[in-house]
């Protein structure tokens, strides 16, 4: 899949219900080295895993900001890359399966909201590339995910 056709269809899919999952599925069925891709939502001093797809479900479902390359980004608001995780000191393992893995924050006024997680099973699977598309993505993920907040609250 190239990134320039995925673009569209993602902001095709961020105006469905349960946009962040349909989301999170094209991106998990549509890339052949995005093996397990999942959504990272901040609440207080930690990061909490939403909607994800891939083969296994992960343990770690709450961790936190600072711990793992997950909160090292969320800590920083920088896309973090590992090429190798075995050689990088901050990985949290999920996955026996993991080589590389890319973590791209998603950003509302100017904070982190959240995160988008993706592991992959080859070493060095994310480039420049990614992380540009990625970054696109989670503005528009941001903007889904503040339209629902924003309705959950007019709703109460
Ligand atoms: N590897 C991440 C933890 C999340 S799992 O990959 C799904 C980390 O080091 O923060």
């Amino acid at each position: 899949m190239d990134y320039e056709s995925a673009y569209p269809t993602i902001g095709q899919l961020a105006q469905q219900p349960n946009a962040a999952q349909a989301i999170v599925n094209y991106l998990h069925d549509h890339f052949a080295s995005y093996s397990w891709v999942g959504l990272y939502w901040v609440e207080g001093s930690d990061l909490v895993l939403g909607e994800w797809n891939g083969p296994e479900a992960t343990e770690h479902t709450r961790i936190a900001i600072g711990t793992g390359v997950c909160g090292a980004a969320a800590a920083s608001g920088r896309t973090e890359i590992v090429g190798d995780v075995s050689r990088d000191s901050r990985y949290l393992a999920c996955f026996s399966s993991t080589k590389s893995e890319i973590v791209v924050p998603i950003f509302a006024d100017g904070s982190v909201i959240g995160e988008i997680d993706i592991d992959a099973s080859a070493l060095n699977a994310f480039g420049a590339e990614d992380q540009r598309f990625l970054e696109r993505v989670a503005a528009v993920l941001a903007g889904v995910r503040t339209s629902t907040s924003t309705a959950r609250a007019a709703r109460r």
